[in-house]
């Protein structure tokens, strides 16, 4: 197979060099491409653009294929465990009972805040967006941790990641009691990562919450099932933050806010609102999904559509075979999984969405489980922060360790005014 490119422009031949991965996926490195021709390339929205060489994640869009550092997304479903996959994420493989139980010990240890934080959270207004509140209080958690801004590491990064993976429960946690105007409830050391967060979120002063094993389970999968997607746009920010030598907890605020956006994490929140308006009545299944193929109504059928999977997004296959399995397991009946099933039904035999290849993704049945666990839809967005937040970290590290100082800086290509001049305001029509 070729292993260089050739580009012809104004007459001339220009060799580049083809980079192929591990799994036969290739690229054209163009990274002489303006020294060599002045020309630069354009591609808005990186439909066509490797940001970066990476061995985190591997996804293959055509045939529906997600594995974490080689292991499919699938083997997690027996016994899941998002601390050991989050530790998979950074340190590049499993780890050994010693170092699972060491890193579990550590965020157990540390899911307490510094109270200055807690009071923090008193001023927020009760309506305030929980992302908001997520982004801006991993970002003061730096404040209280500048022992960790400086990684050079492994040793290091392990304890940033136990800080910041372990304290995310808690301050989304207190964002939650916050806004019900609910005392918060303090970390129990003695529990592990989703007993824990869940006793935080809903534990009483006089009634403590008992983490069913059902519920810890599919807790667990549901997070490991968001916690790296490559280079989405949250893990792209990231790591565009983390360019510029900024801090982790910097980089990891930065892609709370680019997840917040209803075109990427905030879609399982428009899924239910979505799911909820049909069964409200106000519109059929079939009209839905009629709406969302006209572009000037602005709707898209939310949780399909991707921009990599043209085939199921695997995720999606799991997660909708999880709501229909625990849905029964809590004695719980959601009308809304019906209603989910019948607009996918439609809407894989419909051709505008078999021409464009869109599929479930994620988002699609995710909102149905957190609901079933008793996750209020204004924490949807909040869980899937919480269970990326391993991948950010594993993609901030990586490219620390493979790209020091090289800061990220695209090119465009202008369209504006050409050369003018200044007018004083006196001589202006
Ligand atoms: C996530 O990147 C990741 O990996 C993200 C993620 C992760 O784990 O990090 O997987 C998580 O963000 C999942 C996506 C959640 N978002 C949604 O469910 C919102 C609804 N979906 C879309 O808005 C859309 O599909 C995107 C944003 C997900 C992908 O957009 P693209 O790749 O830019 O595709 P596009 O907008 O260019 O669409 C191609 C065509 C267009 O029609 P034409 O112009 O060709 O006629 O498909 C249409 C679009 O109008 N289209 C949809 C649609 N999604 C695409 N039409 C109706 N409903 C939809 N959901």
């Amino acid at each position: 197979m070729s292993k260089k490119a050739i580009l012809t422009f104004d007459e001339k031949q220009y060799e580049m060099r083809i980079v192929e991965g591990s799994e036969g996926e290739r690229a054209i490195d163009i990274t002489e491409l303006r020294a060599k021709t002045g020309l630069i390339t354009l591609d808005q929205g990186y439909g066509n653009t490797g940001s970066c060489e990476s061995a985190i994640t591997f996804i293959d869009g055509e045939e529906g294929i997600l594995r974490y550092r080689g292991i499919p997304i699938e083997d997690f479903e027996t016994t899941p465990n998002f601390v050991e996959v989050a530790w998979l994420l950074i340190f590049g493989r499993l780890p050994t009972q010693k170092e699972y139980e060491t890193f579990a010990d550590e965020l157990s240890e540390h899911a307490y805040l510094d109270e200055n934080m807690r009071l923090h959270f008193e001023s927020f207004p009760r309506t305030a967006p929980p992302m908001a509140i997520l982004s801006a209080m991993i970002n003061a958690l730096s404040c209280f941790h500048p022992e960790l801004h400086e990684l050079e590491t492994a040793a290091s990064v392990e304890v940033a990641a136990a800080r910041l993976i372990s304290k995310i429960r808690t301050l989304a946690a207190y964002a939650y009691r916050h806004s019900q105007g609910q005392p918060v409830i303090y970390p129990d050391p003695a529990l592990r990562y989703v007993p824990n967060f869940l006793h935080m979120m809903f534990s009483q002063p006089y009634k403590r919450y008992a983490c069913s094993e059902t519920v810890r389970n599919a807790l667990n999968l549901i997070l490991i099932l968001h916690a790296d997607h490559e280079q989405n746009c949250s893990t792209s920010t990231v790591r565009m933050v983390g360019s510029s030598q900024a801090n982790l907890f910097a980089s990891c605020a930065a892609g709370v806010c680019a997840l917040w956006g209803p075109l990427h994490g905030g879609a399982n929140v428009e899924v239910l609102r979505m799911l909820a308006q049909i069964h409200g009545g106000q519109i059929t299944p079939k009209e839905y999904v009629e709406l969302a193929k006209k572009k000037d109504k602005g709707a898209r059928l939310m949780g399909f559509g991707h921009r990599v999977y043209k085939n199921f997004d695997p995720r999606a296959k799991m997660l909708g075979r999880i709501a229909g399995e625990l849905l029964p397991q809590l004695g719980r009946h959601d009308p809304l999984l019906e209603i989910a099933r019948g607009l996918e039904e439609i809407a894989l035999e419909d051709p505008y969405f078999i021409e464009r290849k869109l599929y479930p993704n994620v988002d699609f049945y995710s909102g149905i489980i957190l609901r079933a666990i008793g996750i209020p839809i204004d924490m949807f967005t909040v869980m899937f922060a919480i269970g990326r937040l391993p991948g950010w970290i594993a993609q901030w590290w990586e490219q620390r360790q493979t790209q020091v100082n090289k800061i990220a800086r695209p090119r465009q290509i202008y369209t504006g005014n050409t050369k003018s001049h200044y007018i004083p305001i006196t001589e202006r029509r």
